[in-house]
């Protein structure tokens, strides 16, 4: 599966990096950098703590 961010959605609530930092990424301002990666299943709590943090719906598992 690929876990990805629209950047064009994040509003920089930077929650997502607040629960995953390891996976997530933000700028200074604290939006969400660009994200394109391969996530295995089971999916990781944290990726999907991650997901469920952000108020946007920015950030997707496809
Ligand atoms: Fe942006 Fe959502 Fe993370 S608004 S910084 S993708 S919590």
């Amino acid at each position: 599966m690929k876990l990805t961010v629209d950047t064009n959605k994040c509003s920089g609530h930077a929650r997502c990096y607040a629960v995953a930092p390891e996976v997530f990424d933000i700028d200074d301002l604290g939006y969400a950098l660009p994200l394109d990666v391969e996530v295995e299943e089971p999916i990781d709590e944290r990726i999907a703590a991650g997901i469920a943090a952000c108020p946007e719906h920015a950030i997707h598992l496809h």
